[in-house]
């Protein structure tokens, strides 16, 4: 992949429209994670530094193309405006006569936040008409937005089309970082997945087994593939009606040479409860009402054992139901060990996807991990080898 590099792009005095994903949890009007405005810092500042006027272009939930006063933008632009420690205009609207007094008002350097995109239905339709309104406002488009990418929108891909486009300084380093993870890796690769459903994550992991030389499969959708062996597994989570899709799983595997960690021992309790009484048990030894929640000691040594032949982990999911102690144990003994490597350098570890990073910070790893994506949707759909138009869009 080819993009444009902002090294080569002349930027004093030019509207940059900076598409940015600023869709970060917010309790009443109060941002509680805002590590996505932490990660749009340095574009910004890069255009800001050069001359640039910066508009950036944000949604915020899913108000589907209505005025929703409680998807507004506003409350971020004050937050923003505080980790950048510059002003941030805001405007009421992302087109339109005061979105374009918002933009005018502008000097070189300094920047503006429009509100919400997808109060506009054209924004999610990708319609003409609204790409080119947003368009008007600027001289060049910068995506800095990778977890937004996966969306053909209108500020995700349409105004890449119309204007010289560019990857903002967070979408390239996720774009080098998933490509030395699984475009380009240092083999071998060891792929960690878990979550509860395998139903969710079916094309990723029909991906990932031609891919990688090695997949260790946990949580609750590990429940599904044992059971698809022929173990009981008690009242655990399981998609019994997926037995075939499980089996189809492990031949695509061995016929691509990846070889498969699946649990050879597991954590067992009556119920999902902290501090509840728990067993630790072989495989066949999992009773009717017994809930299987975490793997065994066995298995994690298992594991380690492959991140340790491996020179690049990919991962997405716990391995057990980390919220809940001790279900916790395995996930957090898994991520400690993956840190360690990395801080030796003997790991590229990149990790992304919705639980994945609560569960690293949980293990509090979160930091030494060679990188972590915050991206949901979009890092499932890349790790499921689809092509994101948000991405294609920018590519020369
Ligand atoms: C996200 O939060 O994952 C992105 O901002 C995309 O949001 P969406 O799923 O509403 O398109």
């Amino acid at each position: 992949m080819t993009f444009r590099s902002l090294d080569t792009a002349d930027l004093a005095g030019k509207r940059a429209l900076v598409r940015v994903d600023f869709n970060v949890p917010m309790e009443g009007g109060v941002i509680t994670d805002d590590t996505r405005l932490r990660s749009a810092l340095p574009t910004i500042r890069y255009l800001s530094s050069r001359g640039a006027k910066v508009i950036l272009l944000a949604h915020f939930d899913r108000p589907k193309g209505q005025r929703v006063p409680a998807m507004s933008l506003g409350p971020v632009a004050g937050p923003l405006s505080a980790l950048l420690g510059e002003p941030v205009l805001f405007g009421e609207d992302c087109i339109g006569a005061d979105a374009y007094r918002t933009v005018a008002s502008l000097e070189n350097g300094q920047m503006a936040l429009l509100e919400n995109l997808r109060f506009h239905p054209g924004e999610e339709t990708n319609d003409p008409a609204f790409v080119s309104e947003l368009a008007a406002f600027g001289d060049l488009y910068v995506n800095d937005a990778f977890s937004a990418a996966h969306r053909a929108h209108a500020s995700t891909e349409g105004l890449a089309r119309l204007l010289p486009s560019y990857p903002g300084l967070a979408m390239r380093r996720e774009l080098d970082m998933l490509d030395a993870a699984l475009g380009n890796p240092q083999k071998p690769v060891l792929g960690i997945v878990g979550g509860a459903k395998v139903s969710t994550k079916l094309d990723l992991l029909n991906n990932l087994v031609r891919k990688l030389d090695r997949l260790a499969i946990g949580g609750g959708m590990a429940n599904t593939f044992l059971a698809a062996q022929g173990h009981d597994v008690g009242g655990s989570l399981c998609e019994h009606d997926l037995g075939d899709t499980a089996r189809a799983i492990m031949a695509s595997a061995k016929t691509a040479g990846c070889e498969l960690l699946l649990p050879v021992d597991v954590v067992v309790a009556r119920e999902v409860k902290p501090g509840t009484a728990t067993r630790t048990c072989g495989l066949d030894d999992v009773k009717a009402g017994d809930l299987i929640l975490d793997a065994g000691p066995e298995t994690v040594k298992r594991l380690i054992a492959a991140m340790d032949a491996s020179k690049t982990l990919i991962w997405n999911g716990p391995l057990g139901v980390f919220e809940v102690p001790p279900f916790d144990a395995a996930t957090v003994a898994a991520a400690k060990h993956a840190a360690g490597r990395v801080k030796t350098g003997q790991l590229v570890a990149v990790a992304g996807g919705g639980d994945t990073v609560s569960a690293l910070n949980h293990a509090g790893v979160v930091d030494d991990m060679t990188f972590v994506s915050t991206a949901g949707g979009a890092f499932l759909e890349w790790m499921e080898g689809k092509t994101l138009p948000g991405v294609a869009a920018l590519e020369v």
